[in-house]
Formats: C-alpha cells, sequence, structure tokens
C-alpha cells in the first residue's frame, strides 16, 4: 500500500487542500471523497454514528480511526480510548489533532480487551471479502471484556445493481453483491486496488450466528445504511 489516503489526509491537516480523493469500483463510476468529511465533527456526523458514540461505555477502541473523528470525541468526553489504522499517515494526523492513544496497527495485530469496539463508516469494509468475514469476527470477540459489544455500520448495496426497471443487472446468487474491488487517487497518483466489503444486515447476522456473536440493529440510516450491534 502506498498510503495515498494518509497522504491526502497530511495534505489537508497542514493546510494544503487543493482537491479531493477520487474513489471508483468494479461497479461504479469516478466520485469524489471531500477531504472535509474525513474531519468531520459530531454535528456533521450521520446520525448512526452519533447513535453509536452515544452508546459507547467503558474502555473504547476504534478501528481503523482515520483522522480520529470518533476517537476525538470520545476523548473529549472523558473516556479511555484506543485508535488504531493501517495507514501511518492516517495516524500521524490523529496525533496532530491531539488523539493521545493511536497506533498504527492493523485490527488482526491489535490484542489488548475493551468494552466497546467501534468500526464506523462501512465498517465492514475492513474485512475486505466475505470469506474474511468469519476470521474478522472471531478476532473482534477475542478482543471483548465481558459485556463488551461491537458497534458497527453497513449498507445493502443490492440496489446498486438494479437497472432503471428494478430489474438485476447481475446474478446475485452467484456473487456476493457487496464485495467490491474499490480503487483510490489523489493528485494523479493511484493507490494499489483494494477489496472492500458492504455486508447486508441479514448477512452480518448470519456470520456472528456461526461464530458464537449475538447481533441486534440498532437502527437503520437513510439510504440502505444500519447500524448493528454485536455483543457474546
Ligand atoms: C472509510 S475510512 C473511515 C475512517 C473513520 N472511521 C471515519 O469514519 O472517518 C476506513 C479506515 O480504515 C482503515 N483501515 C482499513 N483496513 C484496516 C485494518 N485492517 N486495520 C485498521 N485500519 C484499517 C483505513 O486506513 C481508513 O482510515
Amino acid at each position: 500500500m502506498k498510503d495515498i489516503f494518509g497522504k491526502a489526509l497530511l495534505d489537508y491537516q497542514s493546510g494544503n487542500y487543493s482537491e479531493d480523493i477520487i474513489t471508483w469500483t468494479n461497479i461504479s463510476d469516478k466520485d469524489e471523497l471531500p477531504l472535509p468529511y474525513l474531519f468531520r465533527d459530531y454535528s456533521e456526523m450521520p446520525k448512526l454514528e452519533q447513535k453509536a458514540l452515544q452508546l459507547s461505555k467503558g474502555t473504547i477502541l476504534d478501528v481503523g480511526c482515520g483522522t480520529g473523528n470518533h476517537t476525538l470525541w470520545l476523548q473529549d468526553k472523558g473516556f479511555n480510548v484506543k485508535g488504531i489504522d493501517s495507514s501511518k499517515g492516517a495516524i500521524e494526523v490523529c496525533k496532530q489533532r491531539g488523539v493521545t492513544n493511536a497506533e498504527f496497527k492493523p485490527l488482526l495485530e491489535e490484542t489488548e480487551k475493551f468494552d466497546t469496539i467501534l468500526l464506523l463508516m462501512n465498517g465492514t469494509g475492513i474485512f475486505q471479502e466475505i470469506i474474511q468475514v468469519s476470521k474478522y469476527l472471531k478476532h473482534l470477540k477475542s478482543l471483548l471484556k465481558p459485556n463488551g459489544q461491537i458497534l458497527i455500520d453497513s449498507s445493502d448495496i443490492s440496489y446498486m445493481y438494479q437497472d432503471d426497471d428494478g430489474g438485476l443487472w447481475i446474478d446475485i446468487n452467484s456473487h456476493y453483491p457487496g464485495e467490491l474491488d474499490y480503487y483510490l487517487s489523489y493528485k494523479g497518483e493511484k493507490e494499489v486496488p483494494m477489496k472492500w466489503l458492504y455486508l447486508d444486515f441479514e448477512t452480518l447476522n448470519t456470520a456472528c450466528q456461526t461464530v458464537g456473536l449475538k447481533c441486534e440493529k440498532v437502527m437503520d440510516g437513510a439510504h440502505f445504511d444500519y447500524l448493528a450491534r454485536i455483543s457474546l
């Protein structure tokens, strides 16, 4: 990984904001990901994220914390919160913004235990592929203290495969529709292609059951998205 994402975040943080990140996938055209959105405060967050913050308790791990939006809000409220991210640039930005406990660390390398684990802004994306969901859920389970909870958001993106008449243009029985090839570029530089996973609630619920976790939907979002609470 070239950490193009982290470079863009560092540019914004140091006052060098001149253009946004461009993203596209195997099923969607190029789109801008506005850098200011990755530096949002509580009032700019979707209701799902605000709800996740309100439900957070005890010691907290913010997985894929990005620039630390959620970590910082919780830290300011007095919580013991740690942010981890697999982007060095993102963690550098967290530190510059005042996050006291931010570590460059991929989720599978985390070993501490927590009361609340947050995965926000399509948290299931970090699982990358449907075949990796069990592995990630088992690992997250191993990081939970007794009575701990995982708060995670995602979307059912099967609507993206519908044409104007409502017909589906792929066989969703042969390919899980939420498994995407994800591409990113910034200032003309392209990141190595990544996998990014959107999981509908029922699929997440079934996957949780197979690894001995409970899963409940906390709320629906504005556009096929939802917040789930996973517990032991
Ligand atoms: C869509 S961004 C969300 C950032 C932040 N949670 C927010 O809401 O603004 C996803 C973040 O997850 C990080 N990430 C991806 N895979 C990861 C992994 N395996 N472990 C830790 N972080 C990861 C990326 O570097 C990125 O910062």
